[in-house]
């Protein structure tokens, strides 16, 4: 498609369909002409709609406010204090690993639903409905969603009768001020959701995706045990080649031209993160794993403005989670027999289970 039609119009969807980097680039960062507003409804009064007017589908300059709020509240060098618990609780998962693993089930997909949970204080004793509520909630089920905004609904008054100078996130979104506004209780429950939607199954997909590829390089697995400083190159590497998120929507507000094609105004717009992260115009060899690739300016994490607000918490949980993960496990490799089933999804990427071998007699 990069080739041949950069930019696709798909008339039995009714989307136009973005290839290339700089137009992908340009979609996810150009707010005036691509929204993320329109076409999401209305909805902040209605729970099984909370993200509706979150920062993900907000334009500036209303994100601009929602962002720097949150910004306050989650700061890289708050993200960073976490890294010792996020180390603790890595190595509380990996003791628990026997002989038949899912990679998936039994490391990816608990270890940054713990870590959300922890960030937002929820209780240990609350965890197991945490859990079970937050893979309602990304897959979209309604019920779900619900008993979790009840939940934090009341989480969050809780934490506004106690004082709010906890070290929880709510506790310091509840703090935070710009020009002297604050979040309201429905805003911080919008957010602490889409905590839970743009960050699990991104994560989960990422440490699992990093695996798949090294079962495929295991000199490089070889390489990163005896040389730990290649892990964040090699993270990044990861989200380049296989992207978690493989492409996000906008609404044009006027008619604009990409690649000499005209999208109409008011028409859906995909970008194609997936594609622009294998474009031969801006990588060289993009189909090749190069865990020193430099520069790396992969648009895994989005551009502009909604570039992703959990960007320094996922890298630092895979750097850290996949470190130990091969320190205790150095061969830890995908099972050869086992038949690969893809989430059923046009955005996020990656595999449903991945059963491994711990070790190289298994
Ligand atoms: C936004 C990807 C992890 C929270 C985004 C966007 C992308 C993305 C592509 C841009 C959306 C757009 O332009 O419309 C990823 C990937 C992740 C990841 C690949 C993991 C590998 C996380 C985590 C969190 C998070 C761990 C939070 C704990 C958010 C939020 C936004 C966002 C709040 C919206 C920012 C805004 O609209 O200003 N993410 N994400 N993400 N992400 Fe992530």
């Amino acid at each position: 498609m990069r080739a041949s039609s950069p930019v696709a119009y798909d008339s039995r969807h009714g989307v136009h369909n973005v290839f290339l980097y700089e137009d992908v680039k340009t979609v996810l960062s150009d707010f005036a002409r691509f929204s993320s507003q329109r076409g999401r409804g209305q909805g902040s009064q209605n729970p099984d709609n909370a993200l509706a007017d979150s920062i993900i589908s907000t334009d500036p300059p209303r994100h601009r406010q929602l962002r720097a709020l949150v910004e306050r509240a989650f700061t890289p060098r708050q993200v960073e204090a976490l890294a010792p618990r996020i180390s603790e609780l890595t190595h509380e998962l990996l003791d628990g690993f026997s002989r038949d693993v899912d990679f998936v089930r039994d490391f990816a997909e608990p270890l940054p639903v713990i870590v959300i949970a922890e960030i937002l204080g929820i209780p240990v004793r609350d965890r197991r409905d945490f859990k079970r509520w937050s893979d309602a909630v990304v897959s979209g089920r309604h019920d779900g969603m619900r008993e979790m905004a009840t939940y934090f609904s009341k989480l969050i008054a809780r934490r506004r009768d106690e004082g709010q100078d906890g070290e929880d996130l709510v506790s310091a979104l509840l703090r935070a001020e710009v020009d002297g506004a604050h979040l309201t209780s429905n805003e911080l429950l919008g957010f602490c959701i889409l905590l839970l939607v743009a960050g699990n199954e991104t994560t989960t997909n990422l440490l699992t995706n990093a695996v798949q590829v090294l079962s495929d390089h295991p000199g490089v697995r070889d390489e990163l045990v005896s040389n730990p400083d290649l892990w964040p190159s090699t993270v990044e590497e990861v989200l380049r080649l296989r992207s978690p998120v493989q492409s996000m929507f906008r609404v044009s507000t006027e008619s604009v031209e990409l690649s000499g094609v005209t999208i109409p105004a008011n028409a859906w717009v995909i970008a194609w993160i997936g594609s622009a992260n294998h474009d031969e115009r801006v990588f060289e060899m993009p189909d090749v794993f190069e865990p020193r690739r430099s520069p790396n300016r992969h648009l895994a994490f989005g551009h502009g403005v909604h570039f992703c607000l959990g960007a320094p918490l996922a890298r630092l949980e895979a750097t850290i989670a996949l470190r130990a993960v091969y320190e205790r496990f150095p061969h830890l490799r995908a099972r050869e027999d086992a038949e690969l089933k893809y989430i059923d999804s046009t955005i996020v990427h990656g595999v449903k289970e991945l059963p491994v071998h711990l070790s190289v007699e298994a």
